[in-house]
């Protein structure tokens, strides 16, 4: 078991929030709608049927919860920007209360030791910019680039370390492929169209954060996930290589190699519209970065074929599905696999053997219970923490070069498409009255986080 001993003075301990999530205020200080304000409404896209308007009211009381998390004992803590809080309606126009929300929010963290890292899109798009095309037009990078530079501009004094996008596989497949979250568009395989311009908007931000703030600290957050095949088949194998290509290559290989993995555009089928965009499109796409975020929650044992629909298991056969391998899962039936999170830092680290990683995301939903003391025990989810925090110690071992953990999430909030029905948080969050309650899980970090100042006192 690894204590914090095990890691660097300077390594960076946080949780993680998304603005959306948490903030609430949804039609206050100026700020206009997000996609996900007019995607919560569509009748049956959200299970409980809640919208992120209120959430948990963090920009009422952002206040409370960084004092919570300087109570936990962490030196950092991620949150994202809400585009349409700071400039209205997509626009060039800077809202000066958003500004303040997020100057007052960078000042509260650095005044008790906290460093903020800053997503600048975590997933919400202003409505006007995808009524005009959304991530399918190439207009919406540029918007993105416009909006990096003036959000370094207004809060680069205080916020030092930048995210690009926040999971840019999320925001192409889920939104523009499967339709399950904001806009809930299904344009098929053209749904990779998003992820080009998408990755076009984070390298022309890079270019544009450095020309205002030459000394920040600036890179994006993947989503990847630890990929075999489920047998030693030659189409268990086939199908393995297409889940990674799509979920981990078709976003490592153009930002950390400059240039797209053939296979994938092939699979698509999409290989021609890749070939026609502008040559120049890739080396803004690999733009040096100073670090790679990586969210990982679990694995994939990939399986050629789908009994449910006949189809066989061909070469090269589209159909995969996920094999249950009868490990443990949480309540989002995500399989916990802690040794996956090494093999997506050695994944990545193997194109850029010396680029800076930080785990950006990792964390548990479990549907907790409120014990009659008032008490939240998570004992599942501190586990997933603990065996995780391990798989970090192991990492550096290996001499990986991992920076910084965040837990995902500092406190329940409202999750996409399961609206309030899915708990992430190492605080309970009671929806009625907005009271924070820390659950064991959380108290575990802070005595994990307290550990190196006993050992050394
Ligand atoms: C990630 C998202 C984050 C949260 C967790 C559970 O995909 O980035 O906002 O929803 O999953």
């Amino acid at each position: 078991m690894s204590s914090r001993a095990d890691f660097p003075a300077d390594f960076a301990w946080g949780t993680a929030t998304a603005a959306y999530q948490v903030e609430g205020a949804a039609g206050e200080g100026g700020r206009t709608p997000s996609i996900w304000d007019t995607f919560a409404c569509v009748p049956g896209a959200i299970a409980d049927g809640t919208t992120g308007d209120v959430a948990d009211d963090h920009y009422h009381r952002f206040l409370e919860d960084v004092d919570v998390m300087a109570a936990m004992g962490v030196n950092s803590y991620r949150f994202s920007i809400s585009w349409s809080r700071l400039l209205p309606n997509g626009g060039d126009a800077v809202n000066q209360k958003g500004v303040a929300f997020y100057r007052a929010l960078a000042t509260a963290l650095l005044e008790r030791g906290i460093r903020p890292y800053a997503t600048l899109y975590h997933w919400d798009l202003p409505q006007e910019l995808e009524d005009a095309g959304g991530w399918l037009v190439p207009e919406a990078a540029e918007a993105f680039a416009r909006y990096a530079r003036i959000a370094v501009r207004e809060l680069g004094d205080l916020v030092h370390d930048w995210i690009t996008l926040n999971e840019p596989w999320c925001s192409a497949f889920l939104g523009y492929a499967s339709g399950v979250h904001a806009p809930g568009k299904q344009v098929g395989s053209a749904a990779a169209h998003a992820v080009h311009h998408l990755l076009l908007g984070h390298g022309k931000a890079v270019a544009a954060i450095r020309e205002v703030s030459p000394d920040a600290s600036v890179g994006i957050t993947l989503n990847l996930y630890s990929v075999r095949p489920a047998s030693k088949r030659d189409v268990d194998v086939d199908a393995a290589r297409r889940i990674d290509g799509l979920q981990n290559r078709l976003f490592l290989e153009p930002v950390l190699a400059g240039r797209y993995p053939a296979d994938v555009l092939d699979d698509l089928r999409e290989r021609s519209w890749f070939e026609s965009r502008p040559a120049a499109d890739a080396e803004t796409i690999a733009a040096p970065i100073d670090f790679l975020g990586i969210n990982y929650y679990s694995r994939h044992t990939a399986f050629a074929g789908d009994a449910a629909v006949g189809a066989s298991a061909s070469p090269g056969s589209e159909f995969v599905r996920f094999v249950d391998t009868g490990a443990p899962r949480t309540q989002m039936g995500w399989e916990i696999h802690p040794d996956g999170l090494l093999d997506v830092l050695e994944q990545a680290n193997a194109y850029a053997p010396d680029l800076p990683l930080f785990v950006t995301e990792n964390g548990s939903a479990y549907a907790d219970t409120v014990a009659p003391d008032g008490s939240v025990d998570d004992p599942e989810r501190t586990e997933y923490l603990r065996l995780h925090v391990d798989a970090c110690a192991e990492a550096l071992r290996r001499r990986l070069p991992l920076r910084g953990y965040f837990c995902w999430s500092l406190m329940d909030n409202w999750e996409w498409a399961w609206g309030l029905s899915r708990r992430f948080g190492l605080v309970h969050v009671d929806y009625d009255t907005q009271r924070r309650t820390v659950k064991t899980s959380g108290r575990w970090l802070r005595e994990f986080l307290a550990g190196a100042d006993r050992a050394a006192a």
